[in-house]
């Protein structure tokens, strides 16, 4: 039962597909990064939909798995531990379950196919998963706005956080394809 929009459209130049924009200017690193991670896997997910070959299917699922693996483990490695005391536990703690979650379908994803049956289904699936997951990270009272109003300096981890995913993406993604 969605109340009326109190708010009539003053400059609502949203994304085609409903995808708002939701990086603010005044994002300080940390998040203004782990944002531009979220923009980028959603394209991912929205591009997937129209492909047709299963060898593009497959290039790009491989992309979004090794962007959602890396994005996880910088968020988990640095970004949530060091969130504690500043961000809800529970919240946290659902959030390190949901990353078990999509780590879990995208094995599963891996061990299949293009072509499969299901594959598609389970691509879409997760992608509809992480933008679940993705809400409640940047929602308002979410994950990062609480962070946001916490003590830690967030420009700071942002170049550790730049630097970790640098890392991993050169320890992940080169090298061992499958
Ligand atoms: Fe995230
Ligand atoms: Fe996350």
């Amino acid at each position: 039962m969605a109340t009326a929009h109190t708010r009539t459209a003053s400059k609502t130049a949203k994304g085609r597909s409903g995808r708002k924009r939701r990086t603010s200017r005044r994002d300080p690193l940390a998040v203004k990064l782990l944002k531009q991670d979220h923009r980028q896997v959603e394209e991912w997910f929205d591009e997937y939909e129209q492909l047709e070959s299963d060898r593009e299917k497959l290039e790009l699922f491989n992309k979004i798995a090794l962007a959602l693996k890396v994005h996880t483990r910088i968020e988990e490695e640095i970004f949530y531990p060091e969130e504690r005391g500043d961000v809800e536990e529970d919240m946290l703690d659902e959030a390190y379950v949901e990353h078990d979650g999509a780590k879990k379908a995208i094995a599963e994803i891996e061990a299949m196919e293009p072509g499969d049956e299901f594959y598609d289904a389970k691509v879409k699936v997760l992608g509809e998963y992480i933008k679940h997951h993705v809400k409640e990270e940047e929602q308002p009272g979410g994950i990062f706005a609480q962070a946001k109003k916490g003590d830690e300096d967030l420009d700071a981890m942002g170049e550790r956080l730049k630097a970790r995913k640098e890392e991993l993406m050169a320890e992940m993604g080169g090298g061992k394809a499958n």
